[in-house]
């Protein structure tokens, strides 16, 4: 039975010619046909990276060069991140340099065409199941928002509230409405509001139809199966959705921004959204369009350690961006996960663990300080440091990042979040490229 399930999916996705990929589809259509209700217990061999689920079974995370290779992406090499200083002339992302943002496809061929002043522009998203965001779902959009000013190119942001809708046990309006209580903490980011689209699935559904259609018919009900892990029990809207998370990647999904014309996409986004644009890739081609490139970013850290990422289900789990200075700090003390040694001696002895160490490692996202964060991480390593100094360190960094975060959403009114939501026109090309 489970074979015979597994060889239809197969004999598809064989068939969807996507020769790199074939190894990880077959392992997604294992995994999800070969498990029982108990799965969640069962002890894993293999690290778990999908749009529904991430768990490492090391205490060091998830490896992420075992998932470039699995997924058949790039890793973001010395040269290419020096390459992208000297075309936009400014200085890089920390998360760049400290291997935040770790993997790609086709990240280079943007550049070469930024070179020869040909625009791309930026497209990320965010799925609206909660009123509050924690610090994971902020790296994206602060990184979105680093690329958005040095190359000076349109973006648009796109919010999920259908699949929110199908995936979790809420009521449409509610999702509606997360969304806008999401938008408030996007545009708190900083967005250029003359450069930035903002818009919710259910409000912009006209102009996604269109390429969602095309997209449909490129991709058959096994390939679904095969790439997201659905069985006939899910409902039909989870597997009508990819599509609509493809759409925006290309760029005729926004007429009032590109006219007709086909525009180059980079999707800054988490490593666990592949799936999606992986799908998006294959299918570009056959619809006569440009494939998106992509860059990928490694996962937030759950307070209690790195097998598994901050989780907004999941309360003790996260710093979220609405918690006071008291709750960040009680829940660093109390939750943070170190990796220090049990007692003053050995830790003076034989120093920290930094790899698993979760305060080190919200210093590493939070930190920008290049020269003060690698000294914290020499001094912790070596025992001059002791947990308690470390975690003191990173509560005062992240209430700094929180505070400031709660102050910028403070200002965003209904009329600033109608102007990015509007279908205003935006000039497509960075200013230095204009006549
Ligand atoms: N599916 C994403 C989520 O659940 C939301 C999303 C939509 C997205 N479009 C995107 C994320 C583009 C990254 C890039 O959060």
């Amino acid at each position: 039975m489970l074979n015979s399930i597994g060889g239809k999916i197969l004999s598809g996705i064989l068939r969807y010619n996507a020769r790199n990929h074939i190894n990880y589809y077959k392992d997604m259509v294992e995994k999800k046909t070969d498990t029982s209700e108990s799965e969640d217990k069962k002890e894993i061999t293999e690290d778990i990276v999908d749009a529904f689920e991430i768990r490492a079974i090391s205490d060091k995370g998830i490896d992420y060069d075992k998932l470039i290779t699995k997924f058949g992406s790039s890793k973001i090499t010395p040269d290419l991140i020096e390459r992208l200083e000297k075309v936009t002339g400014k200085p890089i992302h920390h998360y760049l340099r400290r291997g935040i943002f770790f993997s790609h496809r086709d990240l280079d061929k943007i550049l070469t065409a930024y070179e020869k002043k040909e625009p791309f522009y930026l497209y990320t998203g965010r799925g609206p199941s909660n009123e509050a965001l924690h610090l994971g779902h902020l790296i994206p959009f602060t990184f979105t928002k680093y690329l958005q000013d040095v190359f000076d190119v349109p973006l648009v942001i796109q919010l999920t509230d259908d699949e929110k809708y199908y995936h979790k046990p809420l009521e449409l309006e509610d999702c509606r409405k997360y969304a806008i209580e999401n938008i408030k903490d996007i545009i708190a980011v900083g967005f250029n509001p003359e450069r930035t689209f903002i818009f919710r699935n259910t409000d912009y559904i006209d102009q996604l139809y269109p390429n969602s259609l095309k997209i449909a018919k490129h991709v058959t009900l096994n390939q679904i199966k095969g790439i997201f892990g659905f069985n006939d029990s899910d409902n039909a809207g989870k597997f009508s959705f990819p599509p609509l998370q493809a759409a925006p990647a290309f760029s005729t999904t926004f007429p009032q921004i590109f006219g007709d014309k086909d525009i180059p996409c980079l999707i800054p986004h988490a490593i666990d959204q592949d799936v999606y644009f992986r799908m998006t890739r294959d299918v570009a081609p056959r619809i006569g369009m440009k494939k998106p490139a992509c860059i990928h970013s490694c996962f937030f850290p759950a307070l209690q350690g790195l097998k598994s990422k901050m989780s907004g289900s999941i309360e003790t789990s996260s710093i979220f961006s609405t918690d006071t200075p008291n709750q960040i700090k009680t829940k660093i003390n109390k939750y943070a996960f170190s990796g220090g040694q049990d007692t003053l001696e050995k830790q003076r002895e034989l120093g920290a663990n930094l790899d698993i160490d979760v305060a080190y490692q919200f210093l590493r996202f939070f930190l920008e300080d290049e020269a003060e964060f690698l000294e914290i991480g020499r001094k912790y390593q070596k025992g001059e440091l002791l947990t308690g100094e470390v975690k003191a360190k990173a509560i005062n960094v992240i209430q700094k990042v929180v505070l400031t975060h709660q102050e910028n959403r403070a200002k965003v009114t209904d009329e600033i979040i109608k102007d990015f939501m509007s279908r205003k026109k935006i000039d497509p090309l960075p200013a230095a490229f204009r006549k």
